[in-house]
């Protein structure tokens, strides 16, 4: 397939209005970039716009009144939101919270489920760890006056290898058994975009009596998730990347219904998840709304949430399960392109196996291709946006709402142009 016939399937209706629907950065010469960084900052949606001038015009035109009189009410502006957050999670609106962003719910659901005693105070993590994560978990552990090098367990691939063996986590689970507090993964690895088995984790780590937590920074909009029938206790996600819900857009908390230890009143308490009907009535005593409403502190930052109102709108309108069958069939032309037409310096570290991954591609790279800031340069002069993370792995990520096969075939021809650069 050539860059014409991949234009052609681009076309494919309903996708490609879809497609479309998304502003695509440009070059100097206004050319579209094949974007493929929708694992760190999804797109931005054309409807994000309106959302944004609904809620200037309201609070001109209402002020205060607006909590009450604008649509989507601003008292429950995030609220809202649960329902179409929910076939995504795999969850009830009610274990679902829209607050905040990824590290700071971390903390707050830590203050939660990470109360160690004298014999059971062991964290267990996968590596590569997303490093705000650790920095969480390492704060929260000096908070308790424990200490790190006895306290985190960290378990990552075998040496020379990059995929994590299930079996080798579920096995440090099994043996750190009583010693063990929670369990924390990421669902969808940030570095490798390898994806772990969640409800065999979540097993493993119920039969030694730890609770087990989830971030889906790299997992929400980006593959299925059943966090309700998987047995997860907790899990925090931000909604910049697959959710395209723009820099630093509110994230949001997931507490399952009936946790392994017990149903969960929030450690730490502000006014807006004081329950909803007696809040304004300014009493002392903090009485939490039921379910993971009651882990919200403070009031929502109104004008942060609303791209969320016209991005979440359309996993509902699309099937995420569609757009994966579609993405996947752009990911296969990719890699057969690559045997095709192999790239020298680019080793693809990234599970091969649809069920062990998600949109995201990550590559090990050795020259001839530059590296760091230089690969990243080479490859925007040729059009072409992905992302590159130490130790020398560039990350690209076919998001399903709008990459199609034109981004892969550019950047293929791309890393095919650098490496010949590089051997000259
Ligand atoms: C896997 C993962 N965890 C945590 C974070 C931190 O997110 P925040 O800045 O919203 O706290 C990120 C940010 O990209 C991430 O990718």
């Amino acid at each position: 397939m050539d860059f014409r016939d991949a234009a052609a399937r681009d076309q494919e209706e309903p996708w490609c209005r879809l497609a479309d629907s998304f502003v695509r950065p440009r070059d100097a010469g206004h050319r579209p970039l094949a974007y493929l960084a929708g694992h760190s900052l999804g797109l931005c949606h054309r409807g994000v716009r309106s959302c944004l001038e609904r809620e200037l015009d309201a609070w001109g035109r209402l002020g205060i009144q607006g909590y009450e009189q604008a649509t989507p009410s601003w008292l429950r502006y995030a609220h809202d939101l649960r329902p179409l957050l929910a076939p995504l999670l795999g969850a009830h609106p009610d274990e679902i919270a829209v607050l905040n962003s990824l590290t700071v719910n971390l903390h707050f659901l830590l203050a939660r489920f990470y109360r160690p005693t004298r014999n059971r105070r062991q964290i267990l993590i996968d590596k590569p760890v997303f490093p705000s994560d650790r920095h969480a978990l390492v704060s929260q552990i000096h908070w308790h006056g424990g200490d790190p090098a006895t306290d985190l367990v960290e378990i990552g691939p075998a040496p020379g290898h990059s995929r994590l063996d299930p079996d080798v986590l579920t096995e440090a689970i099994t043996a750190a058994g009583e010693r063990l507090a929670l369990v924390w993964v990421g669902g969808v690895n940030y570095l490798t975009g390898q994806k772990l088995p969640l409800a065999r984790l979540a097993r493993a780590t119920h039969a030694v009596g730890a609770s087990f937590g989830v971030d889906l920074a790299h997992a929400i909009g980006n593959v299925p998730l059943a966090l309700d029938r998987e047995g997860v206790d907790f899990a925090v996600w931000c909604s910049y990347k697959y959710l395209n819900g723009g820099p630093g857009a509110v994230g949001g908390l997931y507490v399952r219904a009936d946790p392994v230890d017990g149903v969960p009143p929030p450690m730490l308490a502000g006014w807006w998840g004081h329950e909803e009907k007696t809040r304004f009535l300014m009493g002392p005593d903090f009485q939490p709304e039921a379910g993971a409403l009651g882990f919200a502190v403070s009031n929502v930052p109104v004008l942060a949430t609303a791209p969320l109102w016209a991005t979440l709108p359309l996993f509902a309108e699309h099937s995420l399960d569609r757009l994966i069958t579609r993405r996947e069939a752009v990911i296969a032309f990719l890699r057969e392109q690559l045997s095709l037409q192999p790239v020298a310096g680019l080793e693809c570290i990234t599970p091969e196996e649809p069920l062990e991954r998600g949109a995201q591609l990550s590559f090990r790279v050795s020259p001839p291709l530059p590296e760091g800031a230089d690969f990243i340069r080479a490859l925007g002069s040729l059009g072409v946006v992905g992302d590159w993370r130490e130790p020398r792995i560039h990350r690209i990520a076919f998001a399903p709402l709008y990459n199609g096969f034109t981004d892969a075939v550019r950047w293929h021809e791309a890393m095919c142009r650098l490496a010949r650069r590089g051997r000259t």
